[in-house]
């Protein structure tokens, strides 16, 4: 029922009309594909990965396949990346198998050129599993360098309460806080001052199960990037890396391998253009095509399934 209102197909690439941003229909682990979209614009100085945990094609993989197959884009996303470039890669652990495929994929890792340089975790303010277990709150980040790429410290909006560390300087005696570059504390590697997604807020995208905070991708965005470069992102789902760089004004290279999602960024942008909301809250980006908001997930979702009938 959607996919005929999609104007991509497997293969295909949209070129934004201001020339700034680039949106395709692909497959991350396809290095012609990725060497297609990138070959528009100047490389990449930072890559935003949000890959599906352990599900490719909409099936659930042994951990080694989907380690396998991290692998392939992986190594895609290097191959297009600048010489100084920072990568960031969202991933879940599943704390009821041994939390899996975190630290496989972190030993995929340590086999490539990326040096390792922070592991974050965003922290949920809803979780699950709260009577028999500490309640699962946390989004995992890890954040990795090629070369040598520029990071800007990021700020929180919490004001610094801890007084009480004084050092002379200049004859004086100062307070910590007086010598501190900011009033508020660093964002640092946890990061407890984003909300998670939920449909009462405006960036709310109906039917994408897996969207990202947009304060969470435009952190990432100006701490490892400058106004005017090329951003990408291989799972482009909702387009937060996308909704992020058209406000932070970089340039973005984004996919998905689903033409559902590849039009919802297309609508995602026009839409921010349009009227400045970065998303539809109670609405959804098919009302044109379907009127109930509770049809959209399952028209996604049937129109995965179908798909994946039709590949395996
Ligand atoms: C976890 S979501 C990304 C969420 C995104 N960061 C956001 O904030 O909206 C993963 C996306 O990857 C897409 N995907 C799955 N396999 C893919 C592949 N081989 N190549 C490109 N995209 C893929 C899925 O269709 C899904 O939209």
């Amino acid at each position: 029922m959607l996919l005929p209102h999609c104007r991509l197909k497997p293969g295909d690439i949209w070129n934004d009309p201001t020339g700034k941003h680039l949106i395709g229909c692909g497959d991350a682990a396809d290095l012609d594909f990725v060497n297609k979209i990138h070959s528009q614009v100047p490389p990449p100085i930072l890559a935003i990965q949000d890959p599906p945990y352990n599900l490719v094609f909409g099936k659930q993989l042994p951990v080694a396949e989907f380690i396998d197959w991290c692998r392939k884009w992986i190594s895609n996303c290097h191959s297009v990346l600048n010489k100084n470039s920072a990568l960031y890669i969202w991933l879940g652990a599943n704390q009821n198998d041994h939390f899996q495929p975190l630290p496989q994929f972190m030993t995929m890792m340590s086999e490539t050129d990326f040096a390792s340089r922070s592991f974050i975790t965003m922290r949920n303010q809803r979780g699950y599993g709260t009577q028999q277990n500490w309640m699962a709150t946390r989004q995992e980040l890890l954040y990795y360098t090629i070369g040598k790429p520029k990071f800007k410290v990021s700020y929180t909006e919490i004001p610094k309460v801890l007084k009480g560390y004084y050092k002379e300087i200049a004859g004086q005696r100062t307070e910590n806080t007086e010598r501190s570059k900011s009033p508020n504390i660093r964002a640092g590697n946890v990061w407890i001052d984003i909300q998670q997604v939920f449909y009462r807020m405006e960036e709310n995208v109906n039917g994408c199960y897996a969207q990202k905070p947009l304060k969470a991708i435009e952190r990432i965005v100006e701490s490892s990037s400058n106004a005017g470069e090329t951003v990408t992102d291989f799972f482009a789902h909702s387009g937060t890396t996308l909704l992020a760089c058209e406000k932070l004004d970089r340039r973005c290279v984004t996919f998905d391998l689903d033409p559902i999602f590849a039009e919802i960024c297309i609508r995602r942008l026009a839409r921010f253009r349009e009227t400045g909301k970065t998303g539809w809250q109670l609405g959804h980006p098919f009302e044109k095509e379907l009127r109930n908001t509770n049809q959209i997930a399952e028209n996604i979702l049937l129109a995965s399934v179908n798909r994946t009938s039709s590949i395996s």
